[in-house]
């Protein structure tokens, strides 16, 4: 039936990661054009002209082993879906079904599939993770993992930008956005974690950015465990060119799994005796558990002058480079702030902006600056069938 197809189309033309890659009108042509199209998912109605749904679902099943089949059929027809689950389809829809048991279905077949075979995304590029850290509060960690999120975005980069300070997250204020959806959702039922689940509770930012926040209280902070964080990362890893953590200024194993999944750890500290002795001490305990300090690249965030002591005598201290300084500028730091709008977009020309601007541009570098937008499961592909 057309209509079907057709109501099938418009439920799945507003969704990110399934893509309609052909139609057929019967199971005959169905099986030609997965030979074709090899895609990832078919959906297929038990009643078909010429060749029917079971009879393709077997067909499929024998000869085209990574094409997951999923049946659709009105109540009363169990024994078809039993025959049909028999005949190799991997799961089915009863009519009428809702926009979100299609997408749902359709995701977890597809995850299921993806996750016995890690080998055939071995290749697929996967996302940059970025931590900004400090063992010391206040220094500017959101401020720059924010607007270094929004600047990478701006770019035309797909950017996750995590608020893992999971007690008092400051990621949502920071951009104005209501807390209606945290990392704490994902967490609360004791469910696997799956890829349709971290969507539902991402909060997509009108610059483009996606956002997983921190839970709305303290109390929450303690049920996001390492673990949870690790499997939204492998997740969503081949989705996103960067994903970026705001982190506490806290040394526990939380801190510590998510810096050493990190690609490139910021660590933040400005010209104040008390950040130089904590970042001291910081990079100490790191050297003393084998962390990896080639990942550590030092900002000096709020340089300003005349001080009594510099960026020089910051290196000196800590006997490492300075990777970028950022200037202070409280002005435009604390209205971006209190506007919940990032100064990268709002006072491009700011000193303190261009800074983070060029942070992002080295990050880019000139090679990736055009992106071939080639994630896989933001490319689902699904092929529909009906009758
Ligand atoms: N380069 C800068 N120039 C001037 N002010 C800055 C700069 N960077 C950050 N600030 C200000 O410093 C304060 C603390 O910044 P921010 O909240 O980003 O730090 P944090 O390290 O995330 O703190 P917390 O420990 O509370 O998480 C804010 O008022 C912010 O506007
Ligand atoms: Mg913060």
């Amino acid at each position: 039936m057309d209509e079907l197809r057709s109501n099938v189309r418009r439920m799945l033309n507003n969704q990110d990661n399934i893509r309609i890659v052909g139609e057929a009108r019967n199971g005959r042509e169905a099986i030609d054009l997965v030979k074709e199209l090899q895609p990832h998912v078919v959906l297929m109605d038990i009643n078909m002209p010429e060749v029917d749904g079971l009879k393709a679902a077997e067909i499929l099943a024998k000869d085209f082993p990574n094409v997951q089949t999923v049946i659709m059929s009105i109540q009363g027809e169990q024994e078809y879906f039993r025959r049909a689950m028999k005949a190799g389809a991997k799961d089915f829809l009863v009519k009428p079904f809702s926009t979100n048991d299609l997408v749902d279905t359709i995701q977890n077949v597809f995850n299921k599939w993806v996750k016995d075979r890690p080998e055939l995304f071995a290749n697929e590029p996967k996302a940059d993770v970025l931590s900004f850290f400090s063992t010391k509060g206040g220094v500017g960690r959101t401020t720059l993992a924010v607007n270094l999120a929004v600047s990478l975005t701006s770019k035309g980069k797909k950017v996750l930008l995590i608020d893992a300070s999971l007690q008092f997250g400051d990621v949502a204020i920071t951009l104005n956005q209501p807390a209606k959806k945290t990392i704490y959702n994902l967490v609360e039922n004791g469910d696997e974690i799956t890829l349709g689940e971290i969507e539902k509770n991402i909060i997509k930012h009108e610059c483009g950015l996606d956002l997983l926040l921190a839970p709305k209280e303290p109390a929450f902070a303690e049920a996001v465990k390492s673990e949870h964080i690790l499997k939204i990362v492998e997740t969503v890893q081949t989705m996103y060119n960067y994903i970026i953590f705001d982190l506490p200024p806290n040394v526990t194993e939380k801190e510590l799994a998510i810096l050493d999944r990190s690609n490139m750890v910021f660590l933040v500290a400005t010209l104040e005796i008390s950040s130089l002795k904590n970042t001291k001490i910081c990079l100490k305990t790191f050297g003393d558990i084998n962390f990896d300090l080639s990942k550590i690249k030092l900002i000096l965030n709020k340089e300003i002058p005349n001080v009594g002591f510099g960026k020089e005598d910051l290196e000196a201290g800590l006997s490492i480079p300075v990777y970028a300084t950022v200037p202070m500028e409280s002005e435009i730091a604390q209205r971006s702030l209190n506007h919940g709008e990032a100064f990268v977009l709002k006072s491009p020309t700011s000193a303190i902006a261009r800074s983070i601007i060029g942070m992002a541009d080295r990050l880019v570098g000139p090679a990736t600056v055009v992106d071939t937008g080639k994630s896989a499961i933001l490319k689902i592909k699904d092929l529909l069938f009906g009758s």
